[in-house]
C-alpha cells in the first residue's frame, strides 16, 4: 500500500513530545523520512528510535531553533542522511500565560525568540533548500501557530503576539513565493487546546484542585465539541499539508480547534 507522502523527507522541530512526536511519526506511517529535532536531544531520539521501531527511516538532532547556525547544521544534516528536504514542520514553541502588569521583557522576547524567530529562520532555511525543486512538487512548509494567533485571550500577550505573526508571516511568504517561481508552499495551522504537556503542565501547575478542575471544565466549556484536542488530530491536518493533496494550498491557515474560534 502506498503512502500519502511517499518518498518526502520531513524535519519536524520540537518533535520529542506533543504534537511535534506526533506529527513525525504520522508522517512516517504516510512514508516520509523523518529528521526528528528538539532542543531535548534525548527526547527527539527517542521519536526516531519509534519511528525505526515501525520500521521507517529517522535521524535526531539536538537543535535550537533560535539558533541561526543550528538551522544551517539541522538543514544540511538532513540532506545528508536522505539527499533532500520537502517538507518543513516549524512546530516548536513555548507558551506562558504572564499578566501584562507583570510581564518581563526578557519574558517576552524569549516566547518570542522560540515561536517567531524560530519560524523566520526555518522557514529562510527551507525555502533556500527547497526553491529549486527536482521534481513536480513543491516543497511544503506548515508553521504551527494557534487560534490564539487568531483570536485574543488574557494573559499570553506575547504567545499571541507571536502566534498572530506566524499568520502573516506564512501569507507573505507563500506569495513570494509563488511570485518568484520558488518551488515552495507555506500555510500554517491553529490548533485549539490540545492534550500536550503544553496545556496539561499548565493545568497540573495551578495551586489546588478547584482551580484545577475550574480551569479543565472552562477549557472544555470553549470548544463545541466537549473536548479537548490531541496531538493525533493536528498531526492529520500536518499530513495533508505535507502531502500533494494540498498541491493548491498556499498562504491558507488550517484551523483545528473543536470549533472554538467559530463561535
Ligand atoms: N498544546 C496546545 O494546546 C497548542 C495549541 C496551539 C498551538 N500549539 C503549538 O503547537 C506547537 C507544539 O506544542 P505542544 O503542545 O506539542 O508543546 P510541548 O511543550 O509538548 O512540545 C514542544 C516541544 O518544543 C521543544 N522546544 C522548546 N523550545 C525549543 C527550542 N528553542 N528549540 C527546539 N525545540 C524546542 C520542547 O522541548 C518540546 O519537545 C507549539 O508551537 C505550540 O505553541 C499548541
Amino acid at each position: 500500500m502506498s503512502g500519502r507522502v511517499d518518498g518526502k523527507v520531513a524535519l519536524v522541530t520540537g518533535a520529542g513530545g506533543g504534537i511535534g512526536r506526533a506529527s513525525a511519526l504520522a508522517l512516517a506511517r504516510e512514508g516520509a523520512k523523518i529528521c526528528a529535532t528538539d532542543v531535548d536531544a534525548a527526547r527527539a531520539l527517542e521519536t526516531a528510535r519509534r519511528v525505526q521501531e515501525h520500521g521507517g527511516a529517522a535521524i535526531a538532532l539536538a537543535h535550537d531553533v533560535t539558533r541561526e547556525d543550528a538551522w544551517r547544521e539541522a538543514v544540511a544534516a538532513t540532506t545528508r542522511a536522505f539527499g533532500r528536504l520537502d517538507v518543513l514542520v516549524n512546530n516548536a514553541g513555548v507558551a506562558g500565560r504572564v499578566s501584562l502588569l507583570d510581564f518581563s521583557l526578557e519574558e517576552w522576547r524569549r516566547q518570542l525568540a522560540v515561536n517567531l524567530d524560530g519560524v523566520f529562520l526555518g522557514l529562510r532555511e527551507a525555502v533556500r533548500a527547497m526553491q529549486t525543486g527536482r521534481d513536480e512538487t513543491l516543497g511544503s512548509v506548515i508553521n504551527i501557530s494557534s487560534i490564539l494567533g487568531l483570536v485574543g485571550s488574557p494573559g499570553v500577550a506575547a504567545y499571541s503576539a507571536s502566534k498572530g505573526a506566524v499568520r502573516l508571516l506564512s501569507k507573505s511568504a507563500a506569495l513570494e513565493c509563488a511570485a518568484n517561481g520558488w518551488r515552495v508552499r507555506v500555510n500554517s495551522v491553529h490548533p485549539g487546546y490540545i492534550e500536550t504537556p503544553m496545556v496539561l503542565d499548565n493545568i497540573a501547575a495551578l495551586p489546588d484542585e478547584a482551580a484545577r478542575a475550574a480551569r479543565k471544565s472552562a477549557l472544555l466549556a470553549a470548544h463545541p465539541l466537549g473536548r479537548l484536542g490531541r496531538p493525533e488530530d493536528i498531526a492529520a491536518g500536518v499530513v495533508y499539508l505535507a502531502s500533494d493533496e494540498s498541491s493548491f494550498v498556499t498562504g491558507a491557515e488550517l484551523v483545528i480547534d473543536g470549533g472554538y474560534t467559530a463561535k
